[in-house]
């Protein structure tokens, strides 16, 4: 794929692979948006899924930890499409793990793949979003940080993070036309990455705490994320809504 233009809106999806991050890609594909389709692994099958709405997929197996990484993705969204509108900050991890059996190194891991991750790739794209003044920055968050559930210090102080550098960042990207929010879904069984992830048993219990009481999908939150990166949104920035069945109230 050598095109250097689009004439579609483009977004850049991370943790594209799986889970929320395929169905959001699928979503938004569903609008008429290309997909930039960033993953540890290979994201053909979201891709093919992303083709079948007549729509462009570049995928890109890049660590969204890595610098190096990331100056390749930018190179590749700037090869390939030469504009970049939307950036979903996806990618993330949700090991379930005792603060007595955290070490630092753990603790590390957990704040690089779930925070510091979102604010190196808003930094690699951002002037593409700035070029055309206009832009939509959705960052994913975790209804958890209103939650009891033991084993999640780490995890809840990422998720935090998320909702802190939300706030922040929609100041400073507000007067460039480019609006940022975040969004904390419910506990659902996607896969997870380390393996640790939410199980049916914790997806259950938390649908037994929701007002709307299933298990959540990842289906769920892509009509938030359509609507959030539409032109009808363009006055909605730096907040975070709870997409989760109505468990946790800000
Ligand atoms: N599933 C849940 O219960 C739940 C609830 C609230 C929030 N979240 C958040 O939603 C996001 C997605 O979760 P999911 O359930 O779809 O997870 P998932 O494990 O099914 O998918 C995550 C994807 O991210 C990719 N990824 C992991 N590390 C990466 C890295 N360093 N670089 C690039 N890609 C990487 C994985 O390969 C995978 O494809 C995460 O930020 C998670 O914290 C999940």
């Amino acid at each position: 794929m050598s095109q250097t233009t689009s004439t579609s809106r483009v977004a850049v999806v991370t943790g594209a692979a799986h889970g929320f991050g395929r169905a959001i890609s699928v979503g938004l594909a569903e609008r008429g948006v290309d997909l930039v389709l960033v993953d540890l692994v290979d994201a053909s099958e979201t891709a093919s899924l992303v083709e079948e709405q007549g729509q462009r997929a570049l995928k890109i197996q890049a660590d969204v930890t890595n610098e190096g990484d990331i100056a390749r993705v930018r190179k590749e969204i700037e090869v390939s499409f030469g504009r970049c509108d939307i950036l979903i900050n996806n990618a993330g991890a949700y090991p379930f793990k005792d603060f007595f059996e955290l070490d630092y190194e753990f603790w590390r891991k957990i704040q690089t793949l779930n925070l510091d991750s979102q604010f190196l790739m808003t930094k690699a794209v951002v002037d593409l979003m700035m070029k055309n003044s206009w832009g939509r920055i959705v960052n994913i968050s975790s209804n958890s940080i209103g939650l009891a559930f033991p084993g999640l210090t780490h995890y809840m102080a990422s998720k935090m993070g998320v909702i802190g550098f939300t706030r922040g960042l929609a100041s400073d990207l507000g007067p460039h036309g480019i609006t940022v929010n975040a969004i904390g879904p419910t506990a659902t069984p996607n896969g997870g990455t380390f393996q640790h992830g939410v199980d049916d048993e914790v997806a259950e219990a938390a649908s037994q705490m929701q007002a709307i009481k299933r298990v959540g999908t990842a289906q769920d939150i892509v009509g938030t994320i359509q609507f959030l990166v539409s032109e009808d949104a363009e006055f909605l920035t730096g907040q975070t809504l709870m997409v989760d069945g109505g468990l946790v109230r800000l």
